[in-house]
């Protein structure tokens, strides 16, 4: 079954209408539980005016399913002013057996970058593997199992308005993200009496309570608030034929909208496989400074503006108005190339961007992953402006 994202249907309040075996209020009471290196928005710490990047962290080689394995990297906004959003890690080697998690803080955008993952939602089933996307809208109850020994991955716990597609513009009916592609769950439920557990976030803390039946007992639902996930090779990419650079957002696939047009609480941007034909042109990403704050990760393959250092499984964040942009190897080899039409193969780099400056936590600040030295990329670049040369074309 598709599900259906087109902005006709922002008007539409997002809700789901479920028939249920026993109602949800069948469980035990919550209580607190540590929650670990799983950290909530709003943060005290600061965000750095610096670029920032991380080789892929390593996280714990303890077993541990979906859940536990959640590493915080940066937040903003609050999750109370519904603002903002988290991005976490997850490496886990376990299934989540008996247990099934929620998080009232928002929808969760999944990622993976190694591994398949099997996700029972109370609303039917997902599977996803590197290079596609699920997304768990607002405190679904969910449990994960791998299809691998290991699954990594990163998540976006976006507490703002639920992703939608963004408008086409003048492109018109077809393009970028087509709703045709994106899928709700196989139709399933359990009913199933025993020892279970819920695992329940809320308002920055986590909590836990007994239940003693499945919770995914739901046997029917309507309405456009549900899972789904999406190939992100189905994304149809719109480029520059002629010359120069089309701003990044044709590389929008779906998008949180803030009180202000233009400026999103998130999108969520891929660099997928992909033509460069551009002619007379710099073709990598040219160096800026811009309003929305960066945060980037590779799923795959090489990214098209840095030679190395950004490896799959790392990130890197470019916060407000930071100046960033090729490294020096980068501009080296492309200020020289031969402009033939090139094909950008086995590459998946994907960017959450937002309008708020995002706060690494502790974890990301003093792990060892971090690169001290990410500026030193660009301090080689030289003044390369020879006057005598430069003519009007
Ligand atoms: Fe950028």
């Amino acid at each position: 079954m598709l599900r259906s994202l087109v902005g006709s249907e922002m008007c539409i309040r997002d809700s789901t209408w479920c028939y249920r075996i026993q109602p949800s209020v069948c469980q035990g009471e919550y209580h607190e539980i540590e929650s670990k290196l799983t950290e909530t928005a709003p943060s005290s710490l600061a965000a750095p005016i610096n670029p920032m990047r991380w080789n892929p962290p390593s996280i714990s080689e303890a077993p541990a399913d979906f859940i536990d394995s959640w590493a915080t990297i940066v937040t903003n906004g609050s999750a109370q002013q519904q603002i903002g959003c988290a991005i976490h890690l997850y490496k886990c080697n376990k299934d989540m057996d008996q247990r099934f998690f929620s998080t009232s803080d928002g929808e969760l955008l999944i990622t993976p970058q190694l591994g398949g993952l099997l996700i029972d939602t109370e609303l039917g089933r997902l599977e996803i593997h590197p290079g596609e996307i699920a997304v768990i809208p607002r405190a679904v109850k969910f449990r994960v199992r791998l299809t691998d020994d290991t699954a990594i991955g990163y998540l976006c716990e976006n507490y703002g308005s639920p992703f939608a597609l963004p408008e086409r513009g003048i492109v018109g009916a077809n393009g970028f993200a087509n709703d045709r592609d994106f899928l709700y769950p196989t139709a399933y439920y359990e009913d199933i009496s025993g020892q279970f557990e819920l695992i329940g976030k809320f308002s920055g803390r986590t909590y836990r309570a007994d239940i003693d039946h499945s919770p995914l007992n739901v046997v029917a639902w309507t309405g456009n608030s549900a899972p789904y996930q999406y190939d992100l090779s189905r994304f149809n990419v719109i480029n520059s034929v002629s010359y120069d650079h089309c701003d990044p957002s044709i590389f929008t696939v779906l998008t949180s909208v803030s009180d202000t047009a233009g400026m999103a609480n998130l999108d969520f941007v891929i660099f997928p496989p992909r033509w460069s034909v551009s002619e007379n042109t710099f073709r990598p990403p040219w160096y800026h400074r811009n309003i929305m704050s960066e945060f980037m990760g590779l799923i795959k393959g090489q990214y098209d503006a840095k030679k190395e250092g950004f490896e799959p499984g790392g990130m890197s964040l470019h916060n407000s108005m930071t100046p960033h942009g090729p490294d020096e190897a980068t501009f080296n080899t492309a200020s020289k190339k031969n402009l033939e039409p090139e094909y950008h193969a086995d590459t998946l780099a994907f960017m959450l961007e937002s309008r708020y400056p995002m706060i690494p936590t502790d974890f990301a600040m003093n792990c060892q992953e971090r690169q001290k030295d990410y500026q030193q990329c660009w301090q080689g670049l030289k003044n390369n402006f020879n006057k005598g040369s430069h003519h009007a074309q």
